[in-house]
């Protein structure tokens, strides 16, 4: 069957701010990104997924734009941009780019309108509400980012209202419902694309709609979520009613013009069960979305049963035309080899199992900046070292209710975003060649043993390996068009499975554990002679064979 570009394609997100820096000011940029795309190239990648690079005032690393017409000065300018489009162009690397549409930045120049007056021209770009009677906020719904009194409400002294913010104070809410705002939007997405870049990612797009009346929340407060009795209801404003015309709105106004350009969701309370709503092409509203399923830096580390399960059930929903996005960690989340695999004797083979796994899967595979040297999660030692709002909310709140400080970073430090965003390892040079100044997020102390060139020159380079595996993807067409089947469903510890398309069968054989294994295979799997196509343990023999042991970690992929 014909796909379309984005179907095969390999998308590698880059934290901009933690990629390269070129000009020593401890903050990574384009020109950074520019000086790496040949090493992208030789990964393997097909498009670059950026997340926000637009000017901002970085409230969250730029999921609060100010301009989104603009690139922030941190990262360089439009015009370092546009180079770097036509380079990455060029060597066939597609650049989609992050677009925030839930909400802006209060310095963006539509809130500072919106905040003059309530007759001004941009007032209902915002969701503005008067206070309550006693002049509290209009409802008891709380923010995710703990700040100020814990309101997903903020008063503004100018109007005399209050406006929502889901997240940050300086992040308000924009106004879907308002027509002028959504024809704003609508053009500015076309001027990104008009430029050239090939899609988007959206950010939060199940949010987008509020239910009307903006009515109080019945959930009971969380203790641990505790926001002076506001309470953090994420359903209040998550798939509502009516967030389907928005996006479809948004499709006809946009993205049905643009044939070739992807976009996926951060699929906020996207489940196989309700993705057919909103990513089956019939819906004509977005092409994919990916999921908190598996990933998720708020759920414990996935059993191998639940692998299974939630694969199998993604891989049904391609009967209606979905097509899944497949990833372990993001920007938003801890390490994956920390978390799903074992970071310490077996790095190296667990980052490369967690790797076929996602490579392997149906549909889309997103690749996050440094799994493909197996960066690990960073031992933080003082709040001092941290960013992410949530860490410091968390950890503030723990200990204003008597955690000690060593208790309290115990917990948020493992759990923390920064795992993520800790800059990337290079080499062994000072700040692992990430940048000649002082870093804007403490590097990993272990960068001087983990670091791409020390990888590559390693007989079980990670990089290596990623490079044949995302070959083995363009040239199998199971991987996109096989079916999907598991066997020894009675294990917990070993993941076997077939893709299999008229052309071919593949099978992936996956021990996720620490221990060694005699995998016995049905018969229905032995009878066939196979060809091992990637193996992370090259001392052993290619063998089906129950007998034989299967190694910690270890992970092969056969075709027939
Ligand atoms: C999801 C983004 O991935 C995250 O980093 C951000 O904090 C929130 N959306 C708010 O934009």
């Amino acid at each position: 069957m014909d796909k379309k570009w984005w179907q095969k394609a390999v998308f590698y997100e880059i934290y901009c701010k933690s990629f390269c820096d070129s000009d020593g000011d401890g903050l990574g940029d384009l020109k950074g990104v520019m000086s790496k795309l040949p090493m992208l190239k030789e990964l393997g990648i097909d498009c670059i997924w950026f997340t926000p690079i637009y000017t901002s005032p970085q409230v969250d690393n730029g999921y609060d734009v100010a301009d989104y017409y603009d690139i922030d000065p941190r990262y360089g300018t439009l015009e370092d941009f546009k180079e770097l489009l036509d380079k990455a162009h060029s060597l066939g690397i597609k650049v989609i780019m992050d677009q925030v549409l839930n909400h802006s930045s209060d310095e963006c120049v539509w809130f500072r309108e919106s905040r003059k007056s309530k007759d001004n021209p941009y007032r209902n770009y915002y969701i503005w509400q008067p206070p309550k009677a006693d002049g509290t906020p209009p409802n008891n719904w709380g923010s995710y980012f703990r700040e100020g009194d814990g309101s997903a409400w903020e008063f503004d002294e100018t109007t005399g209202e209050y406006y929502l913010h889901q997240y940050a104070i300086k992040m308000p809410d924009l106004n879907w419902e308002y027509q002028p705002l959504r024809q704003e939007i609508y053009k500015m997405l076309r001027w990104w694309l008009d430029m050239g870049v090939d899609g988007f990612r959206l950010d939060v797009f199940t949010r987008l709609k509020k239910p009307a009346g903006f009515p109080d929340t019945k959930k009971a407060p969380d203790p641990k979520l505790d926001r002076n009795g506001f309470v953090v209801d994420p359903s209040m404003c998550t798939m509502q009613e009516g967030i389907h015309e928005i996006l479809h709105d948004m499709w006809v106004n946009v993205f049905s013009k643009y044939p070739n350009c992807m976009t996926v969701g951060e699929g906020t309370g996207i489940t196989p069960e309700n993705a057919p709503e909103y990513i089956a092409p019939s819906c004509e509203e977005i092409d994919s979305a990916y999921h908190f399923n598996l990933a998720s830096r708020k759920r414990p580390p996935f059993t191998v049963a639940e692998f299974r399960d939630i694969q199998m059930r993604w891989f049904k929903t391609m009967e209606h035309g979905v097509w899944p996005s497949n990833y372990f960690s993001n920007h938003d989340s801890r390490r994956q080899v920390t978390y799903y695999g074992d970071d310490g004797e077996y790095r190296r083979e667990s980052a490369k199992l967690l790797a076929v796994l996602s490579c392997t899967a149906p549909g889309n595979v997103y690749l996050f900046q440094g799994e493909e040297i197996g960066m690990t999660n960073v031992q933080y030692d003082r709040i001092e070292e941290h960013d992410c709002c949530y860490t410091l909310g968390d950890y503030y709140s723990m200990v204003a209710k008597g955690a000690t400080p060593q208790e309290a970073m115990a917990y948020v430090g493992p759990r923390s975003r920064d795992n993520a965003r800790a800059p990337y390892h290079w080499n062994d040079s000072e700040n692992a060649g990430f940048t000649t100044g002082k870093p804007w997020l403490k590097v990993n102390p272990n960068y001087p043993e983990i670091n791409l060139e020390a990888d590559r020159k390693h007989p079980q380079s990670i990089f290596a390996f990623y490079q044949k595996l995302l070959k083995l993807r363009k040239e199998n067409p199971a991987v996109y068009d096989g079916d999907l089947r598991f066997y020894r469903e009675d294990s917990d510890k070993v993941i076997v499975y077939t893709r299999s398309c008229p052309e071919q069968t593949m099978l992936v054989i996956a021990n996720k554990s620490g221990d060694t294994l005699p995998v016995e295979l049905p018969e229905e799997l032995t009878r066939h002679s196979w060809k091992r196509i990637l193996t992370n343990r090259e001392e052993t023999a290619p063998s089906l064979e129950g007998g034989r042991g299967w190694l910690p970690w270890e992970v092969e992929v056969y075709v027939r």
